[in-house]
Order: C-alpha cells, then sequence, then structure tokens
C-alpha cells in the first residue's frame, strides 16, 4: 500500500465494473457470440528517473550516504557526496521511498535547463517541464499538503523572477510566499550548477516539509536535538532487538523516538531531571505512536536506579552549557554522568554521546579507565559545531 499517498489507495475501477454494483442485464435468446479477446501485447513500463540532491547536516554525509544505499536499494545508482552537506544521485521508480530517509534533511529533485537566462524558462516548453516535474512531487502526498509555494534565487526579488514566481502560482493554483518567508509547501531553488558549466538548475523540494522536520515533534523544547542527528546516533549504536536501550538526559524524547524508528528493542528508557522536559516527551512519544514502546522516568543521570551492567547500549545529547546548563555545571556533570553510564553498561556496551563541550570530554575520557574512545564525528548544526563521540564500555 502507498502510505505516502491516501488519494492512491483505491486503484480506479471501471464505473461499469460488477464490483461498483453495475446492473446485469437478463436477455431471451440464445447467448451471444463470444468474441475473441485480441492478443494483450506485453507494456513496456518505463520507471521515470529523477536527478536528486539531499541536504544533510555536514559530517553526516558517510552515514547517509549508507543510508540512501540500504533503504533505497539499487533505485538509487552512484551516491555521492558533492560538497560539505550535499549528497547528488540518481533516483529511478515511485517517489514515495525517498521519504522514508531519515539522516538527511530534505531531498530535491533535480532539473537541469540548458538556458542562458531564467527567462527562458517561461517559455511553453520548459515551463511545462517544470510544471510536470511539480505534479510528480504533490502525487506524493495529499491534494491539501501543498498550498503556498516558496522560490529562492540570488535576484529573487528581479522582475523575470517575480514574473516566473507568478506564472508558477497560476500554474499550480499555490499562494506565492513573500520572499522574507523563506518557506513554502512546494520549495524551490532555482541556481546556476554548482560544478561550473552552463545552464540554470531548479530545484524541487520532495516533501511539503523538510524530511527533518518530524510530524512527531508535536512539542518542542528549547535545546531539542535535530532529529537526522538523532536518528544518526541511533544508528551509531548499531541497535539490535536484544538492546536494553537507555538515553540519559533524554529531554524532549528525540534519541528515543530515533531508536524506536530503526526496530525493535526489548527495552527504550530515557530518563531526565526535569518533569516538565518529560511532559514534552511524553506527547512526543505518543504523537510517534511509540507511548507503548518507550518508557520515560524521572531521575537523576548521575545516580540512576539500575542494576549494574544491565544496559546494552547508551545515547545521550548532554547540555551544551549554552541553552542547556552551564560550563562551570558541566564540569562537575559530565564525570559523573560518564561514570554511572559506565556502572549500568555491560562490557563492550556502546555509549553514543554528542556534545559542544569537546575540550572537557576528550580531557574526561583522556583519563577514563571506563570508556574506550572509537569515533568522533563533527557535525555543523544551526551555526555551532558539535561532535558526536562514539564510546565503547572497555
Ligand atoms: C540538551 S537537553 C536534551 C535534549 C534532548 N536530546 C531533546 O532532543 O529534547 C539536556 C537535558 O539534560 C537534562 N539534564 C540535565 N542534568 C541532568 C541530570 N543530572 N540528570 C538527568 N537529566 C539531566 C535536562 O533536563 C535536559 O532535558
Amino acid at each position: 500500500m502507498d502510505q505516502a499517498n491516501p488519494r492512491r489507495r483505491h486503484p480506479a475501477a471501471s464505473p461499469l465494473s460488477p464490483a461498483e454494483g453495475a446492473p446485469t442485464v437478463q436477455r431471451d435468446g440464445p447467448p451471444p457470440r463470444r468474441v475473441p479477446a485480441p492478443p494483450t501485447v506485453p507494456r513496456l513500463e518505463i520507471a521515470p528517473t529523477f536527478p536528486c540532491e539531499a541536504d544533510v547536516a555536514p559530517g553526516l554525509e558517510v552515514l547517509a550516504t549508507a543510508e540512501v544505499r540500504r533503504v533505497l536499494g539499487d533505485r538509487a545508482s552512484a551516491p555521492r557526496v558533492t560538497r560539505p552537506g550535499v549528497l547528488a544521485f540518481t533516483y529511478t521508480g515511485d517517489l514515495a521511498p525517498l521519504l522514508r530517509l531519515r539522516t538527511v534533511l530534505a531531498v530535491y529533485l533535480v532539473r537541469r535547463f540548458a538556458v542562458p537566462r531564467p527567462r527562458a524558462l517561461l517559455g511553453d516548453e520548459h515551463f511545462r517541464a517544470i510544471l510536470r516535474l511539480i505534479a510528480s512531487i504533490r502525487a506524493t502526498a495529499p491534494d491539501d499538503a501543498y498550498r503556498s509555494l516558496y522560490l529562492s534565487a540570488a535576484g529573487s526579488d528581479s522582475s523575470v523572477l517575480a514574473r516566473l514566481k507568478e506564472e508558477l502560482g497560476k500554474g499550480t493554483g499555490l499562494r506565492v510566499a513573500p520572499p522574507t518567508a523563506h518557506e513554502g509547501d512546494l520549495h524551490l531553488r532555482l541556481r546556476r550548477p554548482p560544478g561550473g558549466g552552463a545552464g540554470w538548475e531548479l530545484l524541487a523540494r520532495l516533501s511539503p516539509r523538510p524530511l527533518g522536520a518530524r510530524a512527531w515533534r508535536v512539542r518542542n523544547l528549547e535545546g531539542a536535538l535535530n532529529a537526522t542527528v538523532a536518528h544518526a546516533m541511533a544508528l551509531l549504536t548499531t541497535p539490535d532487538p536484544r538492546d536494553q536501550f537507555l538515553n540519559l538526559a533524554c529531554g524532549s524524547g528525540t534519541l528515543l523516538i530515533e531508536r524506536a524508528a530503526c526496530g525493535p528493542a526489548t527495552r527504550l528508557l530515557g530518563v531526565d531531571l526535569s518533569a516538565d522536559a518529560l511532559e514534552i516527551a511524553r506527547a512526543n512519544v505518543a504523537a510517534a505512536g511509540y507511548a507503548d514502546r518507550i518508557e520515560l522516568r524521572q531521575g537523576d543521570a548521575r545516580a540512576l536506579n539500575l542494576p549494574d551492567a544491565s544496559i546494552d547500549a547508551l545515547c545521550a545529547d548532554l547540555p551544551f552549557g549554552h541553552l542547556v546548563g552551564t560550563h562551570d555545571e558541566n564540569l562537575t556533570l559530565y564525570p559523573a554522568i560518564l561514570a554511572e553510564a559506565a556502572r549500568v553498561a555491560r562490557r563492550e556496551a556502546p555509549f553514543v554521546l554528542i556534545t559542544h563541550e569537546i575540550r572537557l570530554l576528550e580531557t574526561l575520557l583522556a583519563a577514563s579507565a571506563d570508556w574506550a574512545l572509537e569515533d568522533t564525528l563533527r557535525v555543523a548544526l544551526g551555526g555551532l559545531h558539535p561532535r558526536i563521540f562514539v564510546l565503547r564500555r572497555r
């Protein structure tokens, strides 16, 4: 079943098919002679192919490339990182599977036009190609998902681009969002080919919201982790259905929900000091449909009510000391959390954590008898450059 497009769940039946209750006529006399059916010629269905580009939080390109290969298989050919934070590939087939990617911020279909100036896009042939591209995208969502369109381009207030937006508004029936909106359900970008060369490229986002803006986030917590980064962190724990998974300082539940989306686990437990954060987490977990899979507890991550060596995998988005907590508090919080995490972790358990307190954590790990540092990933997020640390319990 096509989950992404409720309109396509019931293939159109012939208005006269008996299944639809068309009347059957009883006649007298001999039955009509059967006319042999004409021989059926197999129809060659050619799946459409789309050049695609995915935006990724810089630092997650390798993980996102692996996800594109795993989720899309041979429908996506030659995924490659074209520049920091950008993954390009060619996709063949129904577009809905692209919407399942969880480590990418947004997916765009790319159409290159061999035209010297954007004005030529208003010509009949090119303009109809743009409308066809938009129609393919809109077919992946319910009718009412798209109401506005936004075009981002250098000089988007020029008279040519104003005219292009106006014509696109007329051609699609969508309201044109002003340049100050920076966002529309149908999000278009017009640019010169980034690798050089002639022409212009139009990129059309495949979803009315960026994929990174999860539908489950019905309540926000200041300092909540980006869901694509949380998903990457959950993957870095190498999820296993036998996992007893613990999210220390779980806040609004981002890591727990994204771990649940990776697959089954024996237990998914989140602990946070703050009752307010847990209330937000409860709302998000329920919206994600995981209320019966995720357990939320109020408690101190420095003194957990859990047996020794009982946890198989851990994640944490520790206070960075900017929006949440202070650097001085972190000087005592971080070593206490590392020690308590080591107590509850079984041998060789992975602990994936993200922080901006890079020097503090590196110093603590250099002196740690409990945790071995396996990998680090520097991520760019909203002007900050936190680091993901992949640790393993010795
Ligand atoms: C950066 S936020 C986590 C945000 C979370 N990843 C999300 O996406 O919503 C850090 C969290 O640590 C919690 N926290 C701080 N000290 C704690 C402690 N000693 N034990 C448990 N939680 C703590 C705060 O209440 C806050 O929710």
